[in-house]
């Protein structure tokens, strides 16, 4: 089994010292673990932020857990040697193109999120995010215009790449509650349209999905008045970005939230993915210890249910981090004083001790 590992910039590296803190609890055999550059990091030390090697390090591993990536200090640079492009670089090279992002409640954290504890209690959604297409990957430019320089991102969704994700999000459903939300904008936009239609002509192979369409705007409106209504969503890469750091306030707070990005590729243990918080490089905290490990510990989780296979030391994992936040054990963005290593040293005791 071969973990290729991208820590990134910022908090990146921090959170998944801990992650990895809790993969070596786990004493897996015949594991193997490689670390490359991504991010500004790779930028200042490679020349690029998706150096040639760490894409080589990424097809050749079975899952790959990623921190974050995003500098201030890189923001003007040409869009091509951005930190950014080293994630979108991996997702569309690698055709990731599924974004699993799960929002659930806390036993426990309802009162630290940003709604009424009776609200934040009905949380359990999927955000299942396509994570190739729509104006991240369009033409894009700039030119001239009446009104000045002017720049344009198209906007587009074919109907094959519709349709797989929608059958990702159709299964997701199906092993869930059984109910999806597609979220689109088709009463405005071409690319929504064709966006509903075939996610209604996959429907046809899922009966006993309840499907139902929201425009996005009534479901950002949803989302913090009534949660609890949404099981499995499906949407565009744009809204789908949107909606997903919205949910984790919801939750509790943007630290707490993992994500998956799977493709069709198989590997000897189950699907190739990329694992990685939904958060960013934070530089606001980065190099202080105040990042919430969490979230990509949970990621760490998914990558070892999704990609290896793993399922029970998948869930001994959740079950440490429930178990720490029950006992309060909170950073600086739950309103507590733990540091991202007490919070990492906290997971790794809990593990050691209920096992
Ligand atoms: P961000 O997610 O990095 O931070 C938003 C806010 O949440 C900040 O106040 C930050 O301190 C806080 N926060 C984030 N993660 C936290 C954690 N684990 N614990 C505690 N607090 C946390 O978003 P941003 O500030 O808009 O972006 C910063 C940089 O990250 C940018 O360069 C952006 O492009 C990049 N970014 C990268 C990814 C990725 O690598 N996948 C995702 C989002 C943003
Ligand atoms: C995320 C991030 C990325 C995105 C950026 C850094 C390109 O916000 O992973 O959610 O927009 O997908
Ligand atoms: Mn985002």
């Amino acid at each position: 089994m071969k973990i290729a590992i991208f820590p990134g910039d910022g908090i990146g590296p921090e959170v998944t010292a801990q992650a990895l803190r809790v993969l070596e609890t786990l004493s897996l055999p015949g594991l193997t673990l490689f670390e490359g550059d991504v991010g500004a990091a790779a930028y200042r030390r490679h020349g690029h932020p998706l150096p040639e090697e760490t894409l080589e390090m990424a097809r050749a591993a079975d899952a790959i857990l990623f921190g974050a990536v995003g500098d201030f200090a890189c923001d003007d640079l040409p869009r091509a040697l951005r930190p950014e492009q080293a994630i979108l670089g991996l997702r569309s090279e690698l055709g990731l193109f599924a974004n699993l992002r799960p929002a659930a409640g806390f036993p426990g954290l309802e009162h630290l999120s940003s709604l009424k504890p009776e609200v934040a209690r009905s949380i359990d959604l999927l955000v299942v995010r396509e994570l190739n297409g729509d104006v991240y990957f369009g033409d894009k430019g700039e030119r001239m215009s009446a009104g000045g320089r002017e720049g344009w991102d198209a906007m587009s969704y074919n109907e094959a790449e519709v349709r797989r994700i929608a059958h990702t999000a159709f299964r997701a459903a199906m092993g869930r509650g059984k109910r999806l939300t597609s979220v689109d904008k088709a009463n405005v936009l071409e690319t929504s349209r064709i966006w509903r239609e075939t996610v209604i002509a996959v429907s046809g192979e899922y009966p006993e999905v309840e499907l139902e369409h929201m425009y996005v705007d009534n479901a950002a409106m949803q989302l913090v008045k009534s949660p609890g209504q949404f099981d499995t969503v499906v949407t565009g890469n744009l809204f789908g970005d949107i909606l997903s750091d919205q949910a984790s306030a919801c939750v509790g707070s943007i630290g707490l939230l993992a994500s998956a990005s799977l493709g069709e590729r198989q590997t000897d243990y189950g699907t190739f993915g990329l694992y990685e918080p939904i958060h960013g490089s934070a530089p606001d905290i980065a190099g202080q210890g105040k990042a919430n490990p969490v979230a990509a510990v949970l990621s760490l989780a998914m990558l070892l249910r999704h990609s290896l296979g793993r399922e029970e030391d998948a869930a001994r994992i959740e079950r440490a981090v429930e178990a720490i936040l029950a006992d309060r054990v909170f950073g600086g963005d739950l309103g507590g004083t733990a540091s991202t290593e007490d919070i990492g040293d906290a997971i790794v005791r809990k593990m050691v001790t209920t096992s």
